[in-house]
């Protein structure tokens, strides 16, 4: 249910309003026209997102979540509580948790794309948990950005950022704000939601091009746009083509067909085998 701290009905709204964003074949100039594409509630929930993202809010989360003290689960356990999120009689959802996650990864499976490529797929939105553990939906789902130096112009509904304290911060005003030219990701801050939470829970046990579909999935000024450019490495620009690979596998295989668990299962169970453990920290 909607209310004024949780505007969309669920998290859904807002992958949702991104698929739309995004759709295949639209035109630059269409995509600029996105906001027409945001219901009321997805409109809101970017006033939220961008007025409460501060660098002190992205770091307070961070060292709240990394030491991974929460709790204990195994993929397919994590799988079944996210989804629990989504109440089924909603009629708006035709989607399960798992079913995207099983549609994405299936998608890069067929493609005969490497093992770990897929076991992204299927991990990449496992971070949505976060709301099950009582966050609101602006601090879990998201266009990501970087906090601690200006905001791109390339980010959805810049125009919010008004309301941000940090607009009021001259320090963390200017183009590299707290960070330098092409400082590398990894020193920046992103706004704080499911992608660097999901990569905190993974960080030790996929290969590099994998973390960082999982840490900049939604990071969608930069891999989509460009943007930020001055703050990455050559390296970090070479792994971003992983990023961009990854990012139609998401956006593109809702609707394709639907996987059964049942018949799947088994390629998973020794998928998941080969890289994680049998129980994750949380
Ligand atoms: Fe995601
Ligand atoms: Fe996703």
């Amino acid at each position: 249910m909607a209310t004024e701290a949780q505007p969309m009905r669920h998290v859904e709204e807002w992958d949702d309003f991104v698929q739309t964003r995004y759709k295949e074949g639209k035109s630059e100039d269409e995509f600029r026209n996105y906001k027409g594409d945001a219901n009321p509630g997805v409109t809101e929930f970017y006033r939220l997102n961008h007025r409460f993202q501060t660098l002190d809010f992205a770091l307070a989360k961070k060292a709240e979540f990394t030491p991974l003290a929460r709790r204990k689960m195994g993929v397919w356990e994590a799988l079944e509580f996210l989804n629990t999120l989504i109440d089924d009689s909603d009629p708006d959802t035709d989607l399960s948790q798992i079913e995207h996650l099983l549609q994405t990864s299936e998608a890069i499976r067929k493609d005969g794309h490497p093992r770990w490529f897929v076991l992204a797929g299927l991990m990449h939105d496992l971070g949505k948990v976060l709301c099950l553990f009582g966050e609101p939906q602006w601090a879990v789902v998201g266009d990501t950005f970087p906090v601690g130096c200006a905001w791109s112009e390339q980010i959805v509904f810049p125009e919010f950022f008004a309301a941000n304290p940090d607009a009021a911060v001259p320090e963390l005003q200017t183009k590299y704000g707290i960070y330098s030219p092409n400082c590398g990701l990894d020193k920046v801050h992103l706004s704080w939601g499911h992608d660097e939470y999901i990569y905190t829970v993974l960080k030790n046990y996929l290969p590099e091009p994998a973390l960082y579909m999982l840490r900049y999935h939604s990071f969608y000024a930069a891999h989509r746009h460009g943007a930020y450019d001055y703050l990455m490495t050559d390296h970090d620009r070479e792994m971003f083509d992983w990023v961009r690979k990854f990012n139609p596998y998401d956006l593109y295989s809702k609707g394709r067909e639907r996987p059964v668990l049942a018949e799947v299962k088994p390629y998973y169970e020794d998928l998941i085998g080969e890289y994680l453990p049998a129980e994750l920290s949380w």
